[in-house]
């Protein structure tokens, strides 16, 4: 675009004005948008996998029944937000192909593996937790349409939150070895959740450009810390503890100091080389080939209808 048309767009989203699909934006912004989007609709994608390991091994028929419900929201959420991406002019085929030839990204956390009951847990209290405190404000991103899909997908995330902590209060309510089988889960999970915000602000390309355009609307490291705050008290009252020799509270800054990741560690994973990124991407891969027969009997079918329409 012309200087001119970038002034006028940022001036827009500085009066907090939508951005909907048929306004004119700049390249690199409608970029963006797809890119995240697209990787958020993916890690809704993959993120059904992890916790699905368990619907059959669920300890009861009402947790196998309320499992069964959040892994469906998560495919919901998914198609919503493919949805919301293909408003920006990419096609649903381009988004799967991307994801399963792997060059698109998903969400670290889900490369990480379910060992036991506790990991369900640890997912819907840690996992569904920082998705919670990343989601809230994106329901003010200057994306019409993507602002308007975190809007449900936020009603139904705060759903998982809760029932992932139901079933961490259950277990350490429980035995002596249903409290170890949470502390142990809680051990593997807690550093994946606190690197699922993203790297380091210093390291984070894109969140200047994202956060003048109103994509995001906080730093990677702002809700890292807020989510840290958030939880240090539930693991408290949940008589956990937390696997960080160095958290502390800071009177100062009415907020906990916490240690640093293992940054190798994230960046290794989103480069391919996590515990499972092979495993995940192979059940997408196979998913998709298994359902070719409905995809060519839907296509069938309406060429079928097309035909009987014009005749
Ligand atoms: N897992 C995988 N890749 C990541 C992660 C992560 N946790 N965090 C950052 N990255 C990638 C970015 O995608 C980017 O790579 P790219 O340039 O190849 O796309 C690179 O690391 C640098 O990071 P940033 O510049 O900080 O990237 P960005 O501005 O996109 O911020 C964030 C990352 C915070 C995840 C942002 O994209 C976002 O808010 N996305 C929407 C929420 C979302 O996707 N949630 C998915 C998990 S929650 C769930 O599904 C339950």
């Amino acid at each position: 675009g012309t200087s001119d048309q970038d002034k006028a767009f940022q001036d827009k989203i500085d009066r907090n004005v939508r951005i909907e699909p048929r306004d004119w934006m700049p390249e690199g912004y409608r970029k963006t948008l797809i890119r995240q989007i697209s990787q958020h609709a993916h890690s809704e994608i993959v993120g059904q996998l992890p916790e699905g390991n368990w619907i059959t091994r669920a300890p009861s028929l009402q947790r196998k029944a309320i499992l069964l419900a959040k892994v469906q929201d998560e495919a919901g959420h998914g198609l919503y937000l493919y949805c919301a991406a293909e408003t920006l002019g990419v096609s649903r085929d381009e988004l799967t192909e991307q994801l399963l030839s792997g060059k698109a990204k998903y969400s670290s956390i889900f490369n990480y593996p379910t060992l036991t009951w506790a990991d369900v847990g640890m997912i819907g209290w840690l996992v569904d937790g920082a998705a919670i405190m990343n989601q809230v404000p994106l329901q003010r991103c200057s994306y019409g349409p993507y602002s308007r899909a975190m809007i449900r997908v936020c009603k139904e995330e705060s759903f998982h939150q809760r029932q992932g902590f139901d079933i961490v209060r259950a277990l350490v309510e429980g035995t002596e070895d249903q409290k170890a089988m949470a502390q142990d889960a809680l051990n593997r999970w807690w550093w994946p959740a606190i690197m699922m915000f993203g790297p380091p602000d210093a390291d984070s390309t894109h969140s200047e450009q994202s956060m003048k355009w109103g994509i995001k609307l906080n730093s990677n490291d702002e809700l890292r810390q807020k989510f840290v705050d958030q939880t240090v008290p539930q693991a408290e009252w949940l008589g956990l503890t937390l696997p960080d020799p160095d958290l502390k509270w800071n009177e100062d800054r009415q907020s906990y100091d916490f240690g640093t990741p293992d940054w190798d560690e994230f960046f290794n994973v989103i480069k391919g080389n996590g515990i499972c990124n092979r495993e995940r991407l192979d059940a997408r891969n196979k998913a998709w080939d298994d359902g070719a027969w409905f995809r060519e009997g839907l296509m069938a079918h309406a060429e079928k209808t097309t035909k009987q329409n014009i005749a």
